[in-house]
C-alpha cells in the first residue's frame, strides 16, 4: 500500500514543525498534510515533564479525532524526547518522532567537538543524554539549552525583524575551541532553529555544518506510511489547526506553506490540558 492519499498530521508547539512539514510535502507530494500548532501552550521549552506529557497527549488525542491521520509526526524535539512512549501506548496510530541528530553529528565531525542547540527541556532529558552516551561517547558534546531561539524563529516567521546579534548570543555557547579542535558540527535540536539558519551562519564565529534533520524525518514517514497508510483518501490540501486564538494571527504563514485553512481547536492551557 502506497503513501498516495495518506493523511499525515505534523505536530509542534508552534511554527517550527513547518520545517518538517515542508520536507514531508517534497517527499510525499500526494499526501494530505495537516498541521497542529499548540499555540496556546507555546513555548514548551521550560514546561515540567509530567505536565508537558499530559498536555501533549491531550492535544494530540483531540487532533487525531479531528484530522483522522494515517500517521503523526511529532515535529518537536521537546515533545518527542518526553512523550513519544506515552503517545505510542495511548493511540493506535503510527508516530514518527524528532530527536536531536546526535548520531549523524558524531559520524560527520572531523574535530570530535559537536554542539547541540535545543530547548532547555530537551537538553535536560534523559533521552538526550542517552543519545550522547550511545552515539557520541567518543566526542566532546557541548549541549546548550536556549531560552530564546524558538521565540526568535516565531518572530521571523511573522515577518518581524530578528537581529543576527540576538541569534549570535543564543548560539555562542556551543562554539568552543579545545586546544585547536573547534566545534565543527552543530545539531539543530529544535525544529524552530532551521528557520534561523541564515542568521546562525552569519553569527557563527567560524564556519561549521548545521544539521537539520527534516529530510531524514520525511524519509522515515514515507517508510512508515508505505506500510500503514489507508488508501482511497483525497490527496493534497490540508488544514493547519491551532489551539489558541493567538495562532490565527499566523494564518498567512500557514497559507504560504500550502495549508488551505487555519482552524482554531480551542484548547486553553487553563482547561487542564
Ligand atoms: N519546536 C520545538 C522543538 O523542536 C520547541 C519549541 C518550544 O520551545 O516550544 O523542540
Amino acid at each position: 500500500m502506497g503513501a498516495k492519499g495518506s493523511t499525515i498530521l505534523v505536530f509542534d508547539s508552534g511554527m517550527g514543525g513547518l520545517t518538517v512539514a515542508g520536507a514531508v510535502r517534497r517527499c510525499m507530494p500526494e499526501a494530505r498534510i495537516c498541521y497542529a500548532a499548540d499555540t496556546a501552550a507555546f513555548p514548551y521549552g521550560a514546561w515540567d515533564e509530567p505536565r508537558l506529557i499530559e498536555r501533549i497527549c491531550a492535544v494530540t488525542g483531540r487532533l487525531i479525532d479531528e484530522a483522522t491521520p494515517d500517521a503523526v509526526i511529532i515535529a518537536c524535539n521537546t515533545a518527542s524526547t518526553v512523550a513519544l512512549d506515552q503517545l505510542r501506548s495511548r493511540f493506535n496510530v503510527p508516530f514518527v518522532g524528532t530527536v536531536p541528530a546526535i548520531k549523524p553529528a558524531a559520524e560527520q565531525t572531523g574535530s570530535g567537538v559537536i554542539g547541540v542547540l535545543a530547548t532547555e527541556g530537551t537538553v535536560s532529558r534523559e533521552y538526550t543524554r542517552a543519545l550522547v552516551d550511545t552515539f557520541a561517547f567518543h566526542c566532546e558534546v557541548v549541549l546548550h539549552g536556549s531560552a530564546g531561539l524558538a521565540a526568535l524563529a516565531e518572530q521571523k516567521m511573522r515577518g518581524e525583524q530578528v537581529s543576527v546579534t540576538a541569534v549570535g548570543d543564543e548560539i555562542a555557547p556551543v562554539f568552543v575551541d579545545r586546544g585547536g579542535q573547534r566545534t565543527d558540527v552543530v545539531v539543530l535540536g529544535c525544529t524552530h532553529y532551521p528557520l534561523l539558519l541564515d542568521e546562525m551562519r552569519a553569527a557563527a564565529p567560524w564556519p561549521c555544518r548545521f544539521i537539520d534533520p527534516a529530510d531524514a524525518i520525511a524519509r522515515r514517514v514515507l517508510d512508515v506510511t508505505s506500510r500503514a497508510a489507508a488508501s482511497g483518501r483525497a490527496a493534497g490540501g490540508g488544514i493547519a489547526y491551532v489551539t489558541g486564538g493567538n495562532g490565527l494571527k499566523n494564518a498567512d504563514v500557514f497559507t504560504s506553506f500550502g495549508f488551505e485553512n487555519t482552524e482554531l481547536v480551542d484548547l486553553p492551557v487553563a482547561a487542564g490540558v
